[in-house]
């Protein structure tokens, strides 16, 4: 069907059916979007906030039970009143890629706003097939190496892009700021940062006055911790960041060669009990050295990689007040004084606008686009 045929048939449609999206006036990116939850919720309310001539046609979304497809698009403000329950992912993720090739219809994106191994595992069989992919998932870029070898060669292989700012710093120009370095030359000597929002609000409140598992109460009822705290605490989370950023940096490492200390012992579960108590030992030691608790991932140049509490100096630039994301990078040309990247880390909408960014950026033609 040519751009002028859909665009017809899509004023006819449109006419009955108001969910429909504007006829698109050119070709431009179709969107497939997995996830509705806060930050797909949170893309599809930037969608609905756009100038309907400029923004990607959304042409199906889906949640873990329920989808919906059209390949004439879905107005954005409407998208989850149009989800079907009954075609979920077992029935359609597998041919979620094949509705997206359709040359001349525009530049296929998806966009993965779960948090599902299973989608994330699918990222390179759609990169491979000439689909870009946006993703804030981590466990795409951030998974096993061999799952981001995979990922790096179906993307050059088939001239995709594989848009990953939101995992990091939710957007925050941290993996930008690594490409460009190493692009012009630098070497990255090493990067340290405090990559977890929910952290950061704990330890820069934790001061012994309140057990440490009261102040992970706060957070949770705050909305700033997982539902689930240990998703938090573990440190997985800082982990897998700290994977991407290692392998933005040029370097091939998997999980198990990462010196990875969680609050409590992997074995413990979320014991409030124990929590507190090792909680109150690091703090008392931390001080007795005029310290500071921050949880810290680290990178060498060797590659060496570390995630765990340590006790930093007041005047670190890592322990300075203020609840966000920090990142610290000794490059060639930072060799003296570090780069440091810092900003609101975490959050649906700004995670939703670095994606959104992202397929903004692709849209635009090869030259923008990875
Ligand atoms: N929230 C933030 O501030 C933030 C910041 C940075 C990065 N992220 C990352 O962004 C992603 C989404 O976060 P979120 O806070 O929006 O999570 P969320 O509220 O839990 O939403 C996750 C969504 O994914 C859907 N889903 C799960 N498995 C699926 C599958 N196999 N196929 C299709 N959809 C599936 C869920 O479906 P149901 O609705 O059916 O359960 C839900 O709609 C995560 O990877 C998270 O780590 C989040």
């Amino acid at each position: 069907m040519s751009a002028a045929d859909r665009a017809g048939a899509a004023r006819a449609i449109a006419a009955h059916w108001p969910a429909a999206e504007p006829a698109p006036a050119r070709p431009r990116a179709r969107l497939f979007l997995l996830g509705t939850g806060q930050v797909g919720r949170a893309l599809l309310a930037r969608l609905a906030g756009m100038d309907p001539a400029g923004r990607p046609l959304l042409v199906a979304l889906a949640n873990s039970r329920a989808s919906a497809q059209d390949g004439l698009g879905i107005a954005p403000a409407l998208a989850l009143a149009r989800l079907r329950p009954g075609n979920g992912e077992a029935g359609w993720l597998p041919a979620f890629a094949g509705g997206a090739i359709e040359p001349d219809a525009g530049v296929p994106i998806i966009v993965d706003a779960t948090a599902s191994d299973d989608v994330a595992d699918r990222h390179a069989g759609w990169l491979a097939r000439g689909v870009h992919v946006v993703s804030a998932n981590k466990l795409g870029p951030g998974a096993a190496q061999s799952r981001a070898d995979s990922i790096a060669s179906a993307c050059s292989r088939a001239g995709t892009c594989y848009g990953i700012a939101a995992t990091v710093g939710a957007g925050l120009p941290v993996l930008a700021s690594i490409d460009r370095l190493r692009q012009g030359g630098d070497a990255i000597d090493t990067l340290q940062g405090v990559l977890s929002g929910t952290l950061a609000w704990l330890f820069e409140r934790f001061d012994g006055a309140v057990p440490f598992s009261q102040l992970v109460r706060q957070a949770q009822a705050l909305g700033y911790a997982e539902p689930d705290p240990w998703q938090d605490l573990s440190g997985r989370d800082v982990l897998r960041k700290l994977l991407i950023l290692a392998r933005a940096c040029g370097h091939r490492l998997d999980a198990d060669a990462v010196d990875w200390r969680p609050l409590l012992p992997s074995d413990a579960g979320p014991d409030g009990d124990r929590l507190d108590a090792v909680m109150a030992k690091q703090l008392a030691a931390a001080r007795a050295h005029g310290g500071v608790l921050r949880y810290v991932a680290t990178l060498g140049r060797d590659g060496r990689a570390s995630v765990g509490l340590q006790a930093l100096a007041p005047t670190h630039p890592l322990a300075a007040p203020g609840c966000c994301n920090r990142v610290l990078v000794h490059s060639s040309r930072y060799r003296e004084q570090p780069l440091l990247i810092q900003g609101p880390g975490a959050g649906a909408d700004v995670t939703a606008a670095a994606l959104l960014d992202q397929v903004l950026a692709i849209a635009q033609g090869p030259r923008m686009r990875c």
